[in-house]
């Protein structure tokens, strides 16, 4: 496996991998790799015969009052994982080496409009530029013919699609199902910032999310009844910092006509975000046609 350093290195090796005919699979990671991210590089390694990983803590998509710097770095074990999963390269740019990804008087957006607007879009101003900026970016360096992205991250997902289509990037979007503990906790590399207790408090994420999936299953297709639901099980009760539950249109991330889940061709997505302690935790459940196989109605 490689360990490149620079964007050049990266795109050297993969330009050649393309001349000798391979198809290429990018993962692009922060790193702190945990299941989710391997069942991405698994199943690029099944679909594609060069896969790469990128590792890049990407300041641009964190705002200034956010955890950028303590953001968790797991280097050794990430570069491990990746060797014994199979990687052919990993992008890992030295410790501080934004300069390295973002060329020297960079000042060029990639920004999606409407798709980024709502949930983390509101939350979290700049997040999805500094997102669909960095993708770009290692879409340029790679010109991967897949990309694969976890539905954990729902409206990123979405966003992105949207940018490659765009700009008629020619890499093909793929989006996987959320891995989640046993007890349903969804993976992420900020769990680790959970202490026992807010772990704990945490689990009334996943627990409201399929109380509702269980309610719109037994009929229930109002948007109020189901969205009240889960404010009830994340309020302050919970011991958790709500930030927000929204249906929406899964597609558009709109809201549903007649604020009916029924009424979204693509099926809708009940998508939350809550704080426990001072980290902020996101997860989500599709409902109604086009979910995951898992996930999916009737
Ligand atoms: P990161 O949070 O490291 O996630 C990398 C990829 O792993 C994303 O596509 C994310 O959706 C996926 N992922 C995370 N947890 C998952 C889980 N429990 N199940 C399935 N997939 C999961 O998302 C980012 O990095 C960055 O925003 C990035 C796209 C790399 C741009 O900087």
């Amino acid at each position: 496996m490689i360990v490149a350093e620079t964007p050049q290195d990266a795109r050297n090796w993969a330009r050649s991998a393309q001349r000798a005919g391979h198809s290429l699979g990018l993962v692009p990671t922060m790193g702190a790799l945990h299941a989710g991210h391997f069942s991405l590089i698994d199943r690029a390694r099944s679909e594609c015969s060069r896969v790469a990983v990128s590792i890049f803590v990407n300041p641009t998509q964190f705002g200034p009052n956010e955890d950028l710097t303590r953001y968790p770095r797991t280097v050794e074990e990430d570069v491990k994982g990746c060797r014994e999963r199979g990687v052919d390269l990993v992008l890992l740019p030295p410790a501080g080496g934004e300069a390295g990804i973002y060329p020297p008087g960079f000042q060029t957006w990639v920004e999606v409009r409407d798709l980024a607007a709502p949930l983390c879009g509101d939350r979290r101003p700049g997040h999805f530029r500094g997102v669909t900026t960095v993708v770009a970016i290692l879409f340029g360096i790679f010109r991967p013919d897949r990309a694969y992205f976890g539905q954990k991250d729902f409206q990123q997902a979405r966003v992105i699609e949207r940018m490659a289509l765009d700009l008629r990037l020619d890499t093909r979007v793929v989006v996987l199902p959320i891995v989640r503990e046993a007890d349903g906790l969804a993976l992420s590399s900020r769990n680790r910032f959970l202490s026992p207790e807010e772990r704990e408090r945490a689990l009334a994420i996943p627990r409201a999310l399929q109380e509702a999936e269980t309610l719109w299953r037994a009929g229930e297709e109002r948007v109020s009844v189901l969205e009240a639901l889960v404010l009830d099980r994340l309020g302050p009760a919970s011991g958790l910092t709500f930030d927000y539950a929204r249906i929406l249109d899964a597609s558009t991330l709109e809201p549903l006509a007649c604020e009916r889940i029924d009424a979204a061709p693509q099926g809708a997505v009940l998508a939350v975000a809550a704080y426990a302690g001072s980290t902020r935790l996101i997860d989500n459940v599709r409902l109604g046609r086009g979910g995951a196989p898992e996930n999916r109605g009737g």
